[in-house]
């Protein structure tokens, strides 16, 4: 075989490699674009995976089931391509009861509302309750465990993910008209704009549970991360992790995240380990930067900006190596963090929180941005 025809192969296989099983290799650029592939069936309806690359070969990938961010792929400070979020290799992974909703889009309510219940315009609202009796992420059947339509608006860069959520829905009033864009930007960073409206007064409060490890599955844990929250209070919770209204300060406790510091620093003092709502320092409503990530071994570096009140700073507490993910990794306990843009849990009885009770005519809309690069 000629040399060059020889070449030409090595490089069509390497590209098909790369298409099928989401490791892109670093001697071949991906073609920026989204492509798409069958993920499995869910309720007779094929849930397609959508992967977006941009110029700079990162990549992320997405399913319909969920709205569920299944791989953010990104380079280490020595352009090795790694996989920085949990998750499965295939659609029964995020089945599975026990899946502690990885990656996936959650709402109506994200985190929990004490005793599923709330008082709107005088009339008393029963949720299921599925944690410890309060309801959290949305009910028993959130918007993590639907399937979303989704489209792709210009750009190549995009998905637009919408779903109505009915009138009753998860015991929540109004049909619920939710649109979602993930836009995988040319600066790296993963946006999630978040858009709703109702046809009857309801809380709203749409985040995502992504689950990040910026080692790309080299380390364990992510106990020598470091972690920046631009926070000087944050929401004090009961035993259950319902909030009591306080809003104490962080400083000269193991809840200070001002300074960057590593989460395993002082996670043996804080109960159960971080799974908290960290009152964010703004100066306004626009997309302002509000945390940090930091993992030395990789060099990998992740921003965070919202244009949300509150940031949800989970360890991976509840990980205990019983779920197997991806490339084999086995995710133990503090495996991973998850950084949920929100406004403050419990919201809709808690009446010295921010809102989060959206009308007929007003729109929801909130912006978040995950940003990735090495340093
Ligand atoms: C959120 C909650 C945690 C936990 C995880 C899912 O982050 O605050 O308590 O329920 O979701 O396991």
């Amino acid at each position: 075989m000629k040399k060059q025809a020889y070449l030409l192969l090595i490089a069509g296989a390497s590209f098909f490699a790369a298409c099928n099983n989401d490791k892109p290799t670093d001697t071949f650029a991906m073609k920026p674009g989204i492509t798409e592939k069958p993920f499995g069936v869910f309720e007779n309806e094929t849930v397609t995976k959508y992967t977006i690359t941009n110029a700079n070969g990162m990549q992320v990938g997405i399913i319909n089931y969920g709205g569920t961010v299944t791989n953010i792929i990104t380079p280490d400070k020595e352009k090795q391509m790694g996989d920085v979020v949990l998750g499965f290799d295939s659609l029964s992974g995020y089945l599975q009861k026990t899946n502690p909703y990885f990656g996936c889009l959650v709402g109506r309510y994200g985190n929990r509302i004490a005793k599923g219940k709330f008082t709107l315009d005088g009339k008393i609202y029963q949720l299921p309750l599925n944690n410890n009796g309060n309801t959290l992420h949305g009910g028993l059947r959130g918007l993590d465990k639907v399937t979303w339509q989704v489209s792709k608006p210009a750009g190549d860069s995009s998905l637009l993910l919408t779903y109505t959520s009915k009138d009753g829905d998860q015991g929540f009033p109004g049909n619920l008209k939710i649109e979602v864009v993930y836009t995988l930007r040319s600066d790296n960073a993963l946006q999630i704009a978040y858009s709703a409206t109702t046809d009857k007064a309801t809380p709203v409060n749409l985040t995502n549970h992504s689950y990040f490890n910026l080692s790309g599955g080299k380390e364990g844990t992510v106990l020598n991360h470091e972690i920046m929250i631009n926070a000087n209070k944050y929401t004090a919770v009961d035993t259950l992790l319902i909030p009591t209204g306080q809003l104490p300060d962080v400083k000269g406790t193991p809840m200070d995240f001002t300074s960057a510091k590593a989460i395993g620093k002082e996670l043996a003092s804080v109960k159960g380990g971080y799974d908290h709502n960290w009152v964010l320092n703004r100066k306004g409503t626009d997309l302002e930067q509000v945390a940090t990530a930091y993992d030395a071994a990789s060099g990998r570096l992740m921003e965070v900006s919202t244009t949300e009140p509150g940031l949800q700073f989970y360890t991976g507490n509840f990980l205990d190596s019983t779920l197997h993910g991806k490339n084999n990794w086995v995710y133990a306990q503090h495996a991973a963090f998850c950084m949920e843009t929100q406004h403050f849990p419990d919201g809709p009885n808690q009446p010295s929180f921010p809102n989060t009770i959206l009308k007929p005519g007003e729109i929801y809309k909130s912006v978040t941005r995950y940003k990735f690069s090495v340093k």
